[in-house]
């Protein structure tokens, strides 16, 4: 009897010893994380570890369709999911963590959330961030996201969308950075090292993950969801780098994507995912699917069931399983026949563990659920003041006839007209999160309050009209419009489309201005008072008549929290504008894709200039109506005196490049300069110009300074014939301008090997 008991101890207590939290945190040295995940995974059964590639949705909120119908307690407790999403809140993450703490292992459950665009201080859209064009601002935009939400239980974002977008159609195109490889690139790293902070386990910082892996975001036609038939050459410089650079900025996370590339669906790429992100590339995190995106390769025809989906999806090397379930449906028989092998469960089962232990949450699972500090945390003054700034930073002066604006602080009447002028809930714009406990509408500044505050103080009156609804055809607030806008100097009025018209699923055929609000732009102009138009949107709108009729157009994109405010600093000039568009923005839905960087074909044709047999429209022109790079300021700035270093470069040459830029008017001024390059002549044909590299400078009235940048091997380097990566000897045109189409200043080079 007493050996059996014996060997019941050894056999069954002894080891119980070894799976408590207390006994694996006595290894707590990060140099020992990998030792204590081994020891916990000795522990795991196969049920335990296909729990740790599961994640589910939280009971209130959903992001994709739900196709879970069991009991969330039921399956926490038993080890069956390792991580949740859409559970906000210290309150409702502790709560769950605590069923976490009563499964067998008591392995915690990572937090994540779709903190897109900060969490209850909301900032602007991603894409208006990016059109800031300073990447110190949208890393700090970030931090305070990451800041916020940690504080709030969060553990995980799902950002930054690093997606390349070059389809205003598309309604996610709000999310990313837009169209430009190094600009969007260069917004990866500044956003990741913004979530992530000094390092994972501080307590304001939070996973980033780079998303949606890849190509997602030149889906044909720019309808949601829909496939992508790119080449190798085009994934590879144009798309993955975004990627690249989050990766190597240390994202701790990569999303799949929903579409197919090339007839693969991403979730099912192991060339995506094992080859280059996992392999070439040597990322140590995990890979999360998009949700549903597993289950959903039997739609596109990929597999035939779900059970091959789950195959599909581990051996391409997808980890963890958003939503579509089969993971905890199919993953332990296919271990067990063999279909799947332990290792690769095991190593995704080790990817998403070491995180957790790098967040420290094995010392202490509730380490981000201290209600004190997310009551102390959330909406703090300095993150409203960032919010603000950043708002400002993101409006594009789009044409200014450098009198209306700023507008003076003598007018003594202002009309402020539109739909979009008295909304409030409206310019938190898509992926605003709701957070429980706030009435997150009370926390923004609305157009109206912004504009009316703003003026009050300097004495000026406000009239108000509505004028219209965003949609619909109803023009019998026109008149009323005309008649307050004939009693102002000055007529300010917002317009756009609705802010759940961009994100997810959002996808438009007609990008113009919705309903009658062109007209009602229309008539304020035949007033002829002075005019303003402001444009609201989640991405480039096309607005010919305005865009041709009206001379001060502002574009605000969603602006978050500090709307109002922001655009009353802009309006006034307390803050003098000076962001860039990051995306073109098309004349005409027929002319998409249009993007900077396109190469010149055989027959290039030469704007304005209607020849027959050449590349271009017999009824439009080629150029985009604003042109990528493109922003006005109240100032002005003149570009002179371009110097070389040298016109012959020799391999492992870096090329100096200086020039002087200066304020020529009254006000001091931010300028974006911008550095594009071409390769003149290769073995595959060369985009027509390529930004390369900017730098932002502030310049006093009449001040002028020296810019210098460096051109590297790399910035000559591209994919080759042979699609490998390196520089060709030849020619290059270098340009330097305001915008791709304002170059101020050429020069030329040649790399000799
Ligand atoms: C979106 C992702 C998002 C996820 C979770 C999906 O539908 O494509 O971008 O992170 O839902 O909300």
């Amino acid at each position: 009897m007493v050996i059996l008991m014996l060997r019941f101890v050894l056999r069954f207590l002894l080891p119980l010893a070894f799976l408590s939290v207390a006994a694996l945190t006595a290894l707590a040295q990060p140099q020992d994380t990998e030792q204590r995940i081994t020891a916990l995974m000795q522990q795991m059964t196969l049920e335990e570890k296909i729990g740790q590639l599961n994640i589910l949705s939280g009971e209130t909120q959903a992001t994709g369709p739900v196709t879970f119908g069991g009991d969330h307690a039921t399956e926490i407790r038993a080890g069956r999911t390792g991580s949740m999403l859409n559970v906000v809140g210290v309150n409702s993450t502790r709560q769950y963590q605590q069923l976490a703490m009563q499964s067998r292992l008591k392995i915690p459950l990572l937090f994540g959330q779709d903190v897109i665009h900060g969490y209850l201080t909301t900032f602007p859209i991603p894409l208006a961030e990016a059109a800031s064009w300073d990447l110190p601002a949208i890393q700090r935009s970030a931090r305070v996201a990451a800041t916020e939400a940690a504080s709030a239980g969060i553990h995980w974002t799902f950002a930054p969308m690093v997606d390349i977008a070059r389809d205003p159609r598309w309604g996610r195109v709000m999310e990313g950075a837009g169209e430009d490889t190094y600009l969007g690139s260069r917004i990866a790293e500044a956003r990741v090292h913004g979530f992530q902070g000094a390092k994972l386990g501080d307590l304001d910082a939070i996973m980033a993950c780079a998303k949606h892996f890849a190509a997602y975001g030149a889906a044909v036609g720019g309808r949601d969801y829909n496939s992508v038939d790119m080449s190798e050459r085009q994934l590879l410089e144009t798309y993955l780098p975004p990627f690249k650079a989050a990766a190597d900025a240390g994202a701790a996370t990569f999303m799949n994507s929903f579409n197919d590339l090339n007839g693969v669906p991403a979730t099912g790429n192991k060339h995506l995912q094992r080859d280059i992100l996992k392999g070439s590339w040597g990322f140590s995190g995990f890979v999360v699917s998009d949700w549903g995106s597993m289950g959903e390769m039997v739609s596109h025809g990929y597999v035939k069931d779900e059970k091959a989906a789950a195959k599909a999806s581990i051996t391409a090397g997808s980890d963890m399983d958003m939503e579509s379930r089969v993971y905890s449906k199919h993953l332990a028989a296919l271990v067990n026949e063999g279909q799947v092998s332990m290792a690769q469960v095991d190593d995704a089962v080790r990817r998403v563990l070491r995180k957790k232990f790098e967040l420290g949450l094995f010392d202490d699972p509730f380490r981000f659920a201290d209600p004190a500090r997310e009551k102390a945390t959330l909406g703090k003054l300095e993150f409203r003041q960032a919010a603000r700034e950043m708002a400002a930073k993101s409006i594009v002066l789009l044409k200014s006839d450098g009198k209306t604006l700023p507008l003076s602080p003598k007018l003594k009447t202002i009309a402020f007209i539109g739909p979009m002028v008295k909304p409030i809930k409206g310019n938190r714009g898509g992926w605003a999160v709701s957070v429980p406990g706030y009435d997150t509408d009370s926390q923004i500044v609305s157009q109206w309050q912004g504009v009316a505050e703003r003026a009050q103080a300097n004495g000026t009156k406000v009239l108000y009209a509505k004028g219209a609804e965003m949609m619909g055809f109803d023009r019998s607030g026109f008149a009323e419009a005309v008649r307050v806008a004939r009693q102002a100097d000055v007529v300010v009025v917002s317009v756009g489309e609705s802010w759940d018209w961009s994100a997810e699923a959002k996808s438009r055929s007609d990008i113009s201005l919705p309903g009658v609000q062109e007209e009602l732009v229309k008539a304020l102009h035949a007033t002829g008072k002075p005019l303003v138009v402001l444009l609201n949107a989640g991405r480039p709108m096309v607005f010919p008549w305005i865009a041709d009729h009206v001379s001060n157009l502002a574009y605000t994109w969603w602006l978050g929290s500090e709307a109002g405010h922001a655009m009353a600093d802009v309006l006034w000039g307390d803050h003098n504008p000076s962001a860039r568009l990051p995306i073109s923005f098309p004349r005409s839905v027929g002319q998409i894709p249009v993007y900077y960087n396109h190469y010149n074909t055989g027959r290039p044709a030469v704007d304005g200039k209607q020849e027959n047999f050449k590349s271009g429209y017999i009824d439009s022109p080629n150029a985009p109506r604003f042109a990528f790079g493109h922003g006005l300021s109240y100032t002005k700035f003149a570009y002179s005196g371009l110097k070389l270093s040298q016109t012959k470069l020799h391999a492992g040459d870096v090329l100096s490049v200086s020039l002087q830029v200066s304020n020529t008017g009254a006000r001091a001024g931010d300028e974006v300069v911008q550095l594009y390059l071409r390769d003149k002549v290769a073995s595959v044909v060369r985009p027509v110009k390529e930004l390369k590299d900017f730098q932002r400078v502030h310049l006093a009235p009449g001040e002028r300074k020296t810019l210098s940048f460096q051109v590297d091997r790399e910035k000559l380097s591209f994919f080759n014939d042979q699609l490998q990566w390196g520089a060709e000897p030849g020619d290059f045109d270098l340009m330097v301008g305001a915008a791709s189409d304002d170059i101020r200043l050429v020069g030329e080079f040649e790399l000799l090997d």
